[in-house]
């Protein structure tokens, strides 16, 4: 099936029909495969203005992030744990046991990789899943290369990761070196997909992603291949379409 691709003047009218989309999708029971990132935050403070509002609850919802950087307790600032908590989890009602997301302070990352695969199959397959991408193509901590058919590892960020990623540690080098990640495999065994891309640092990415032959050179290309994926750009990330 044709990948629906949807273009927007501005952040918050990109960012509203994101959090609608999600929101038509929260019921209890449902599984939500969540983001963090810059590109989320408008949808996530959409969706708190609609709970606040009275117009969704997420109880009964369970909640399972894609990644979190390897060294990083839930309490350190710029933890992807910090970063749900204050964009969304503090804002709506998911209860703390369902909100899940790799613990990057485990003493052995590989062995928490394997804990948070027997949980995503247990929770899992997400029934609506939040993508942001990187500007190498990257979803989740996947890095261009990354087969196709991968669970959740332990990956070392790419350069660019890092260079992006930069501005909240202060330097490249402060980044940290390692992130767990769910795999191209638990993304793909979504039921739904909303990938989100803002600015032109995207266009790139989001031209090779949608235009080229899957390849994980690419690994967003891989989302081609998904029967059921909506894609929400604004004017800057799609102007290489
Ligand atoms: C975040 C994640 C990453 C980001 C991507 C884009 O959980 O898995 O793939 O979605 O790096 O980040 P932003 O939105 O900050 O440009």
């Amino acid at each position: 099936m044709a990948i629906d691709v949807q273009i927007f003047e501005s952040e918050q009218e990109l960012d509203r029909k994101a959090a609608e989309w999600l929101a038509a999708r929260v019921r209890p029971g449902a599984v939500l495969g969540l983001a963090t990132g810059n590109t989320p935050i408008g949808m996530y403070r959409e969706l708190a203005a609609m709970h606040r509002r009275g117009q969704i609850s997420f109880a009964g919802v369970r909640a399972i992030n894609l990644d979190e950087y390897v060294g990083l307790s839930r309490e350190h600032p710029e933890s992807f744990a910090a970063f749900m908590e204050e964009h969304l989890f503090r804002w709506v009602d998911i209860a703390p046991e369902d909100r899940h997301i790799p613990n990057g302070a485990a003493p052995d990352p590989v062995q928490e990789a394997e804990r948070y695969e027997k949980l995503y199959w247990e929770i899992g397959p997400v029934d609506a899943q939040v993508l942001g991408i990187g500007s190498n193509g990257h979803i989740g901590f996947n890095e261009p290369g990354t087969p196709f058919d991968s669970v959740t590892h332990v990956v070392e960020l790419a350069e660019a990761t890092r260079i992006a990623n930069a501005p909240a540690f202060g330097s490249p080098e402060a980044v940290p070196r390692y992130a767990i990640t769910l795999g191209i495999r638990n993304i793909m065994a979504a039921r739904e997909i909303i990938l989100l891309a803002k600015g032109a640092s995207k266009a790139e990415a989001i031209r090779r992603t949608l235009k080229e032959t899957p390849t994980p050179e690419v690994p967003a290309s891989v989302l081609q291949t998904h029967p059921n994926v909506i894609v929400l750009l604004d004017r800057e990330a799609a102007k290489l379409l």
